[in-house]
């Protein structure tokens, strides 16, 4: 099968989030398993290294409409891990200074991207025998596939899946956009229109054969009100076109092993880097060692729906229980004040550091003895699975893909791998918290045996990518 994957991001090229780990291990993993695969995304000029454009070659460029305008796009691709990439350049949309998203006309880049997608597969030729598509940047190439290109000559036959990973941002605007920005017809008002608005997300559920999301609960979970952000209705009467597969890790990049961006390197057989680990960490952030106190750790965006209400409500309490803190991320000036505030109240235990740095993100995985995950909602969560591989016992709630990845330390057949809580509240966080830091304290030989059995985890792609290999199969027949 050729399967054609459309993502805004992907790693190692352009990332803000974790759709750019999954936009950058999935389609490897399909490779390994022997199918065709392209990624497609926007040539981020800023963004994307030097030495990245040094292996990057031109290949052709074409004109694409936006509403009544026609815009430039110029094509460019690349080989990487037998993925073929194609970046689609236009300077005007995807050469901005401040980051991937959130300037005024993101509706606009993005159903720019989208049309250009079916002018590349038009163009070159690509004949896909799939297409998926990733959250609402690329909602529209099903629907413009539906639209304007499926009975066009060479274009028949391409299979349309559509993959949320995070239904919070769905892409809405007025509906006055539709003619003049999207080049959608009002004739179309019924596949474009949610709730008086255009929303892309929607459309998309709407056209695709499959829609997927990145673990099994969050596939139900987003059929209720309390997690869909309006789109369950919709979601409801898809259900039947609905489905959820766990994302997986990229084992090689995420390797305790070989990593080197870690201090020591260590392993199930020896894991006495890891200690190192911890006492450089502790070091780097301004923390001392002095009496081995467990590191809780917490690497996010500081947003609402990751759960620091929880943590900012019981916070005292948590640094009651004899620990230290660790923190990195950047979002909500309430949560960064807070932060700020916790490390003058024990600067001896407490470190904040504000910003989004990879480098040090890796050198906490590794050197934190917990990670904390209280998300109010979480589609999947990949630091649930990092920590893991290095080691590091997560304390989530029992949602999304962090319910689908974390069995509770306490079940009876030994195969948790963390501490675990259900209700959206913050004392039930504190005695996730409470039980992870008594094991910690209380008896050191369960808890290195805890911590083999989340280094043993599997969380590679294997399993997934076959899932989504099954599906693609579903829509295409056998290839
Ligand atoms: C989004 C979700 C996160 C998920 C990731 C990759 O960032 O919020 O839970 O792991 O996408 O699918």
């Amino acid at each position: 099968m050729k399967i054609l994957y459309a993502s805004s991001e992907a790693q190692p090229f352009a990332a803000s989030g974790g759709l750019a780990d999954v936009a950058g291990s999935l389609p490897k993993a399909l490779v390994e398993e022997g199918q065709e695969c392209i990624v497609v995304m926007p040539y981020y000029v800023n963004t994307i290294k030097d030495y990245q454009k040094e292996k990057i070659e031109y290949v052709d460029n074409f004109y694409v409409s936006v509403g009544w305008r026609t815009q430039y796009c110029g094509v460019f691709t690349t080989e990487l891990n037998g993925v073929t990439y194609y970046f689609l350049d236009n300077e005007y949309y995807f050469k901005r200074d401040f980051g991937l998203y959130s300037y005024y006309d993101d509706g606009e880049r993005y159903a720019f991207f989208s049309r250009a997608v079916m002018e590349l597969v038009q163009k070159l030729d690509l004949h896909p025998d799939i297409i998926n598509a990733n959250d609402w940047q690329c909602a529209l190439i099903p629907v413009y596939y539906n639209l304007y290109y499926r009975n066009q000559y060479n274009m028949q036959n391409i299979h349309t899946v559509f993959t949320i990973h995070n239904i919070q941002y769905q892409g809405r605007y007025g509906l006055e956009t539709m003619e003049e920005i999207l080049g959608i017809p009002k004739h179309y008002t019924s596949i474009m229109e949610y709730d008086h608005d255009v929303n892309f997300m929607k459309a998309a559920i709407e056209v695709s054969e499959k829609v997927t999301t990145v673990s099994p609960t969050y596939a139900s979970e987003i059929m209720d009100p309390w997690f869909a952000h309006g789109l369950d209705r919709i979601l409801r009467t898809k259900a039947y076109k609905t489905c959820g597969f766990l994302n997986g890790i990229d084992q090689d990049m995420y390797n305790p092993e070989k990593d080197t961006d870690i201090p020591a390197n260590f392993s199930l057989r020896n894991k006495s880097g890891k200690k190192t680990c911890k006492e450089k960490l502790l070091k780097e952030v301004g923390l001392n060692n002095d009496n081995d106190a467990p590191v809780i750790a917490m690497v996010s965006r500081l947003v609402e729906h990751k759960g620091f209400d929880l943590v900012k409500y019981v916070f005292d309490k948590i640094i009651e229980l004899n620990c230290k803190v660790i923190i990195l991320g950047s979002g909500e000036p309430q949560y960064e004040d807070f932060f700020k505030e916790m490390h003058y109240r024990y600067p001896d235990k407490v470190s904040f550091t504000c910003g989004y740095i990879p480098a040090l993100a890796k050198k906490i995985y590794a050197g934190a003895d917990m990670f904390l995950m209280p998300s109010k909602s979480e589609p999947c969560g990949l630091a649930q699975m990092i920590s893991l591989r290095y080691g590091t016992i997560p304390v989530v709630r029992a949602t999304g893909g962090l319910k689908d990845s974390i069995r509770d330390y306490g079940e009876p057949d030994d195969s948790g791998l963390g501490f675990t809580f259900q209700t959206y509240d913050a004392f039930d966080m504190l005695e996730a918290v409470r039980r992870g830091t008594e094991l910690y304290w209380n008896d050191k030989r369960k808890w290195g045996a805890l911590v083999t059995r989340a280094m043993k985890a599997d969380f590679s792609w294997n399993r997934s990518a076959q899932l989504y290999i099954g599906l693609y199969k579903e829509l295409c027949g056998d290839k």
